[in-house]
C-alpha cells in the first residue's frame, strides 16, 4: 500500500550499466515496483514530457539527452512515495547530492542525472499515465 511516484532511470545510467544497482536501491529503500518497461523516447515524447521546462534555456540539451538512449521507466508505490524518492536521488547537480544518494553514486551531470523523480502526487500520476496504460497500473 501507500502512494505512488514515478521514475525514469535515465540514459546515462542505462549507458554505464547501472540500472541493476539502482533498483536494488529502490527496493532497499523500502518502494515497491507497480510497473515497470524499457523504452527509448521521441523527440516528440521528450518535449511533451518535459513541456514545463520548454521555456528555460537548457530544454534544447534536455531533449537530446532524454532521446539519445534507451531509459527505463516505473511507478514506485511506498508511504510518502514522491518526498521520500526524491530525498532517495537527492540534489538535481549530483554535485550537490547528499553521498549516498542516487545521482550522487550515479550522475554523470546536472543533465545527466541518472534518474528522475515526480515532484508531486499530482505530477506522479500524470507522468505514470504517460508511460502506462490502465492495464500496466496494477
Ligand atoms: P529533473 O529534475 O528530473 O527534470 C528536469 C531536468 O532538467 C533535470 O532533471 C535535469 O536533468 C535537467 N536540468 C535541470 N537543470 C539543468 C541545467 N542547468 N542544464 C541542463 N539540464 C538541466
Amino acid at each position: 500500500a501507500g502512494n505512488r511516484t514515478f521514475t525514469m532511470i535515465k540514459p546515462d545510467a542505462v549507458e554505464n550499466g547501472h540500472i541493476g544497482a539502482i533498483l536494488a536501491k529502490i527496493n532497499e529503500a523500502g518502494f515497491r515496483i507497480v510497473s515497470m518497461k524499457m523504452t527509448q523516447l521521441s523527440r516528440r515524447d521528450a518535449g511533451n514530457f518535459y513541456a514545463v521546462h520548454k521555456e528555460r534555456p537548457f530544454f534544447g540539451e534536455l531533449v537530446e539527452y532524454m532521446t539519445s538512449g534507451h531509459i527505463v521507466a516505473a511507478i514506485l508505490e511506498k508511504d510518502n512515495a514522491v518526498a521520500d524518492f526524491r530525498t532517495l536521488i537527492g540534489n538535481t547537480d549530483p554535485a550537490k547530492a547528499d553521498e549516498g544518494t542516487i545521482r550522487k553514486m550515479f550522475a554523470t551531470s546536472i543533465a545527466a542525472n541518472a534518474v528522475h523523480g515526480s515532484d508531486s502526487d499530482e505530477n506522479a500520476e500524470i507522468e505514470g499515465n504517460f508511460f502506462f496504460s490502465a492495464r500496466e497500473r496494477y
